[in-house]
């Protein structure tokens, strides 16, 4: 048997003892692997055999004072848990008399924010670890932020290493005094702080006769008692619908998790976004039925009529619904190694629900040793910012103050389907409702009708000297010689007026673009057939791009060209000038370039002449002008 195994086998045994699901957090070098592996220790979880294995590679490495390195044990189980599978988060299961106990175990260092929002997003308790003789540090108050800002509501500030100060009082008050400063700026419910020496074992689990002076709990004392019932049974009915079950014609059951509040058959529910409503008819758990059902639960319902439901809405309370929204402000903290802009679009995943969500303004980034609010275009890794987002459909929401479940996110990379953020709903704008489109009589149509074709954007994408502007010039030419209503936007051009603002950063060519394809959707809109001529080195932007205009109305054209030629060709010097470094962020030499995977149309001018590659576009573009 592993020792997985046998933690298993205990913990069945222990079953039926209420679970506590806590997170560590500290710097490295702050005596967690220590601590973790104190308690496992403490808690009858090391095994025999295990032990004396640890007697003796403790002794062989020369461990002083302590018989056993608690490090190594924690070390040890964590390899023997990673083989074969990458674990961002070490779960750690250990039980006494009062619960059973997951121990969330996150690597300190500051590149892995990620696993510590992956470990706390389930956490009831955060212990928060300084090392006596280093006080408070930059960590400990990212940690507490993040801690917050997900919603744990007890914290443990476990004062570490208590050995190495002589456990003076002095010391510990200071450092106490300087939390309760900073933790008084977050909403927990308690903040507990705990004197320990996780290596003597002080204060762990039995008191320590070299802490006269404290009276509180010892830090398992503490685990073992603290109240965290968070089921929110006493709120609206919400359920998000994770499914929708249609084995057969006669049924058609909604199933879920209830997050919040409580549900009998016979209660009016409301589904959201959409805002019809409907009875219970049944709430089935497994195979039986029951009357009542409450948060934390999994069930499926069915309902007293025919109503239009799909994986993502949420059935309500119909007397106490939730609000619908499609802008938020959220905090965000940014856990990708890419930066985050504004203007980009990202999924947001909430509840059951995935949609299509823009950073439409990034409003400032907090200082975490400071709390004070910088202003940035971008959203660098680990940053925790307080965001605008525009969502391509309206989805049902409440703060994250008051519903948890209803009120935190994940944003997701479209390209590489990476976990990027993890966002809690502030408050919805309403700005939305105000602003209406309004109808016009001459629309799209008519316009068209009366030029004799339709609106279309031909974006052209590629490395700059690559021939964008030259090709869509001639192609131009032609198009306008034979009736059609044409316009080129051109990078230089724009850059010269509208865009005089931005220049070269990433943050400031996602905005370039999104502005471009506003601009480009307007003149579409206008009946006339845009030429872009940009760089536009993200997918990202060249999708939200296309996504703007109806099916066959983008046509990406990819202008491919290897860089070596664009080089060699340096129409306007700037090439040269970039390798003296005279000109940073250029395309190609130190900022990217993603190509396109799958653009409509491909032209390699290294092997064919411009002329030639116009007059081919032309045929296969096989525009139509109607007299
Ligand atoms: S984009 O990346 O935001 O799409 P855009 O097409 O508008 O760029 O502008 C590119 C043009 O600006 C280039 O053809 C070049 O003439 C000029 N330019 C000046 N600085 C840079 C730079 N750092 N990187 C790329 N192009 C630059």
């Amino acid at each position: 048997m592993t020792v997985q195994q046998q933690i298993d086998t205990y913990l069945d045994e222990q079953a039926g003892l209420e679970t506590l699901r806590f997170i560590t957090c500290g710097s490295v070098d702050d005596g967690k692997s220590t601590l973790i592996g104190r308690m496992l220790y403490e808690s009858q979880m090391i095994l025999d055999d295990q032990l004396s294995e640890l007697e003796q590679t403790s002794s062989k490495i020369g461990t002083q004072g302590e018989k056993i390195d608690f490090a190594l044990l924690v070390d040890g189980l964590s390899a023997e848990r990673e083989q074969g599978i990458t674990i961002d988060v070490a779960y750690r299961y250990f039980a006494t008399d009062q619960r059973k106990f997951i121990v969330a175990d996150t690597p300190g260092h500051e590149q892995y924010t990620r696993n510590m929002v992956t470990g706390a997003s389930t956490a009831d308790v955060a212990v928060i670890l300084v090392d006596a003789r280093k006080g408070i540090l930059e960590q400990t108050r990212r940690h507490s932020f993040i801690a917050s800002l997900l919603g744990i509501r007890h914290v443990v500030l476990a004062v570490n290493k208590m050995d190495l100060v002589d456990f003076d009082q002095a010391t510990y008050d200071a450092i106490v005094a300087e939390y309760q400063e900073l933790s008084g700026r977050f909403s927990f419910e308690s903040v507990t702080p705990i004197p320990v020496s996780a290596l003597g074992g002080d204060n762990v689990v039995s008191r320590s006769a070299n802490t006269g002076w404290y009276q509180g709990p010892t830090l398992l004392g503490f685990l073992g008692a603290v109240d965290t019932r968070k089921a929110l049974v006493n709120h609206g009915f919400r359920m998000p619908v994770q499914w929708v079950n249609r084995p057969n014609l006669d049924f058609r059951g909604y199933a879920g998790s209830i997050v919040a509040g409580t549900v009998k058959t016979g209660d009016e529910v409301r589904i959201l976004p959409s805002g019809e409503t409907a009875a219970v008819d049944k709430i089935i758990l497994g195979t039986s039925e029951l009357q009542y059902a409450e948060a934390d639960q999994a069930v499926t319902l069915t309902l007293d009529r025919e109503v239009d439901i799909s994986r993502g809405d949420v059935l309500v309370a119909a007397k106490d619904p939730c609000e619908t929204s499609d802008q938020f402000e959220a905090k965000l903290v940014w856990m990708a190694k890419d930066s985050g802009y504004h203007g980009r679009t990202y999924w947001l995943k909430m509840g059951a629900a995935t949609v299509n969500a823009t950073i439409s303004e990034i409003r400032h980034t907090y200082n975490i040793n400071t709390f004070e609010e910088a202003m940035g275009r971008s959203l660098e890794l680990n940053d925790i910012s307080v965001v605008k987002l525009a969502i391509d459909r309206p989805v049902a929401f409440e703060t994250f103050a008051d519903c948890p479940p209803m009120g935190s996110f994940v944003l997701i990379d479209r390209q590489t389907h990476q976990t990027v953020a993890a966002g809690t709903i502030d408050f919805a704008l309403r700005r939305a409702d105000n602003v209406h489109r309004q109808a016009v009589t001459v629309d799209k149509k008519a316009r068209a009708e009366q030029n004799g074709h339709a609106g279309r954007v031909l974006w052209f994408t590629g490395l700059s000297g690559s021939g964008k502007s030259t090709i869509a010039n001639a192609l131009e030419i032609k198009l306008h010689n034979r009736g059609f209503r044409t316009y080129i936007l051109d990078g230089d051009n724009v850059r010269l007026g509208l865009n005089r603002d931005l220049g070269f950063t990433d943050a400031d060519r996602v905005e370039n673009i999104r502005r471009i394809a506003e601009v480009a959707k307007l003149m579409v809109d206008a009946g006339l057939i845009v030429m872009t001529a940009f760089i536009s080195p993200f997918r990202a932007e060249r999708q939200m791009a296309r996504e703007m205009f109806e099916e066959g109305e983008f046509v990406e054209i990819f202008v491919d060209t290897p860089l070596e030629v664009a080089e060699e060709r340096d129409p306007k010097g700037l090439y040269r000038k970039a390798r003296r470094g005279e000109l940073p962020n250029f395309t190609g030499i130190d900022s990217p370039y993603e190509v396109p995977k799958d653009p409509e149309f491909r032209l390699e001018t290294d092997t064919a002449s411009s002329k030639l590659l116009t007059e081919d576009l032309l045929q296969n573009l096989n525009f139509t002008i109607d007299d």
